[in-house]
């Protein structure tokens, strides 16, 4: 049961990669506030389905490595739900690959998902939120951004440029009173994770490195994201949140 923040109610909000995983419970959690919520995914199928499920949401099949769907969605959910007042940038693919056999084109494919979307839709709602009187800005990034594992090079780098790009926006923007922050989760159980690493041995493993012996869910996320998009978060702005359950 999440709290219940006053000023999230009808605020019209975008959310990016929203149909599975952490950004479907974001969308979930914010459509409980009484937001008006839009979300793109690239999985037309899984983004219908919980639209459907949940009603009153607002959902476009978008891959956000076209930068022109991207902004043309953003557009169109603005037109359907109101100026983007909360922006989460939640997207990101954490696929395998290690730095030797990631030649340029590779690089880049992992930037254009990873990084350039983050980028791209905060410049298109800008200008709405600063005409409104301000917004909020969220920026999932990683843990592995501080940790550096081994195995996903482009994504660490990614990563580590949305924690610079939330400060240098943040500085940026703070005069119109719109607020950029980063979080950073650390292992969270999601349908992907769980289908391709989250083994009983690694979490097994993971449990030894953490303060707090239990899992992180999605949920645990979107609560922290609820807070940090709420007016209760007014003077907050260019910090990274890690919610790691204490590995860091
Ligand atoms: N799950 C974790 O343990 C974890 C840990 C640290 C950070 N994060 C970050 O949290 C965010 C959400 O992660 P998640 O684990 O829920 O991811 P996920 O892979 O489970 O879900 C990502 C969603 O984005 C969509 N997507 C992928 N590529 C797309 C594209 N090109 N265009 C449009 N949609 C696309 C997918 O269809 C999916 O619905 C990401 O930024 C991720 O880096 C996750």
């Amino acid at each position: 049961m999440s709290a219940i923040y006053p000023s999230l109610k009808d605020r019209a909000v975008f959310i990016t990669g929203g149909a599975s995983g952490i950004g479907a419970a974001l969308v979930e959690a914010f459509h409980g506030q009484g937001a008006r919520v839009g979300f793109i995914d690239r999985d037309a199928d899984a983004g219908a389905a919980l639209a459907g499920r949940l009603g009153r949401v607002w959902f476009q099949p978008c891959d956000v490595t076209d930068a022109g769907a991207l902004t043309g969605a953003i557009a169109a959910a603005a037109q359907a739900i109101g100026p983007i007042r909360v922006l989460i940038n939640n997207v990101a693919n954490d696929s395998r690959h290690v730095a030797a056999e990631t030649d340029a084109a590779a690089w880049r494919a992992h930037l254009a998902v990873n990084l350039d979307p983050t980028f791209l839709a905060s410049t298109a709602v800008q200008p709405g939120m600063k005409a409104a009187g301000g917004g909020v800005i969220l920026n999932l990034s990683s843990i592995n951004a501080l940790l550096g594992p081994a195995g996903m090079p482009a994504y660490v780098a990614a990563k580590g440029a949305v924690n610079a790009l939330t400060k240098g926006l943040a500085r940026e923007w703070g005069p119109d009173n719109i607020r950029v922050n980063a979080i950073s989760p650390g292992w969270v159980v999601t349908e992907r994770q769980l289908a391709l690493w989250l083994t009983p041995e690694a979490e097994a493993a993971w449990m030894e490195q953490v303060a707090l012996k239990r899992r992180i869910e999605p949920a645990d996320i979107a609560d922290l994201a609820l807070f940090l998009a709420s007016d209760q978060a007014r003077a907050i702005t260019g910090q990274n949140h890690v919610i790691d359950g204490g590995r860091t």
